[in-house]
């Protein structure tokens, strides 16, 4: 990086999309790419994609890899579970937790994100936590249940509306709303806590988000399935 402006976050959540032979291809098309200078990307493909992708740690800007969860159980006897040691030597330096696709249909709570972004920090990952407006207090109130004060410093937010991402209606968040919720989770979390957005974020509205100095970047789902558009946001 030239200069002192911090990166900006981009984290491309291929949620569970693509194969192996599907997941290349995209390799390709990103080493292609001249991705934006001040970004830094994270890739959070399916776990059996992660060995695959190992690539994009060598790249000029290198490109990080996360996972979209974690189990809130340690390694050990868990059938079907996937913990963080489990991930060890895989390259895997950050963990999007709480996404509101696994709180809907998994019944997913605030005491298990919190249990989970636990485990990730035991095991030098950093947990992402997908919060919207309404669980702020309660996620946080979870979080500080479990994890001491230099813990908390460690975590990175991603406001994420629930109507705003594409699942749920894409139906994008005015920006003054964005910004005047991220304010409400800095005072809440710490100001030094970076707070991304996630929501519909495409190319067509990506600047409107990214250009504004209080956003620390975007948590990125359909755009991100297309290398092209992931580097043009
Ligand atoms: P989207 O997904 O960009 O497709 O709305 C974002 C997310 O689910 O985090």
């Amino acid at each position: 990086m030239s200069t002192n402006i911090p990166p900006k976050l981009i984290i491309a959540n291929w949620k569970a999309n693509k194969n192996v032979a599907e997941a290349l291809q995209w390799l390709e098309q990103w080493k292609q790419q001249e991705p934006r200078e001040h970004y830094h990307y994270v890739l959070c493909p399916a776990y059996p994609l992660l060995p695959f992708m190992l690539d994009l740690l060598q790249l000029d800007p290198p490109v990080s890899l996360g996972v979209q969860d974690l189990s809130n159980y340690p390694a050990g006897a868990y059938t079907g579970e996937v913990n963080a040691h489990n991930l060890n030597n895989l390259g895997v330096e950050f963990a999007i937790l709480g996404h509101s696709e696994r709180r809907r249909y998994l019944q997913e709570t605030a005491q298990q994100v919190a249990q989970k972004a636990q485990l990730a920090l035991d095991n030098q990952i950093t947990p992402v936590i997908c919060i919207d407006q309404e669980q702020m207090e309660n996620q946080h109130a979870a979080l500080q249940a479990v994890l001491n004060k230099q813990q908390m410093s460690k975590l990175i937010i991603a406001y994420e509306p629930v109507h705003a991402i594409s699942t749920f209606g894409g139906q994008e968040d005015p920006l003054p709303k964005t910004l005047s919720t991220i304010e409400q989770f800095k005072k809440l979390f710490g100001q030094k806590t970076p707070v991304l957005y996630g929501g519909n974020v495409n190319p067509e509205n990506s600047l409107k988000y990214l250009n504004a100095t209080e956003i620390d970047g975007v948590l990125v789902g359909s755009a991100s399935l297309n290398a092209a558009q992931l580097a043009s946001l």
